[in-house]
């Protein structure tokens, strides 16, 4: 497992739409495991494969929950979305110290692969629903900034643009907290 390179708002890969995963193998499997090792590094609840350059439709959602098991979301696509919506606050690990407040329905249904290529089909709600919507948005190359108004999007920009001032490129070394630190 190898934590990864993060790309960050301005790379163009986070902009461009992911292709399906023609075939599941051993190097989704790598894939699925790196973007776990990353994500966990990262202290994220989800990341998609484009956040770490690969363009791929995969992506990997962990809220912390016991059971069921992390979910792997593999050419995911949204088969039900309840009528009723929410508005809750979202980050994103390619758009670090940035929050925005994002409305979306309350309960979805996905169909995706998981890591050994089976069918599968699961309901989410709340917090799993919303962190699973983020990161299919991801893969059709869009940010939860784009879910704002105009005039929220633009004083977000700003703030990114006042914080990165300086710092040249857009990947970022995921650093992990030493072990027992909080
Ligand atoms: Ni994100």
């Amino acid at each position: 497992m190898n934590v990864l390179r993060l790309h960050l708002l301005g790379s163009p890969i986070l902009r461009q739409p992911s292709s399906p995963v023609a075939r599941v193998d051993a190097d989704t499997r790598r894939l699925v495991e790196d973007l776990f090792a990353t994500m966990r590094a990262a202290r994220g609840v989800g990341l998609a494969a484009n956040q770490v350059g690969v363009a791929l439709r995969v992506a990997v959602v962990d809220i912390g929950e016991e059971d069921p098991p992390p979910l792997v979301l593999i050419n995911p696509v949204i088969a039900e979305r309840s009528p009723e919506t929410e508005v809750s606050e979202e980050g994103c690990l390619s758009i670090p110290d940035i929050f925005g407040n994002v409305k979306r329905p309350v309960r979805i249904v996905v169909e995706a692969l998981n890591e050994q290529g089976k069918p599968y089909r699961v309901e989410a709600s709340g917090y799993k629903a919303r962190a699973i919507q983020h990161e299919i948005d991801h893969l059709d190359g869009i940010l939860f900034l784009d879910h704002l108004s105009a005039v929220k999007r633009s004083l977000l920009l700003a703030k990114w643009k006042k914080a990165r001032k300086g710092e040249k490129g857009y990947l970022k070394e995921v650093t992990p907290e030493p072990a027992g630190e909080l």
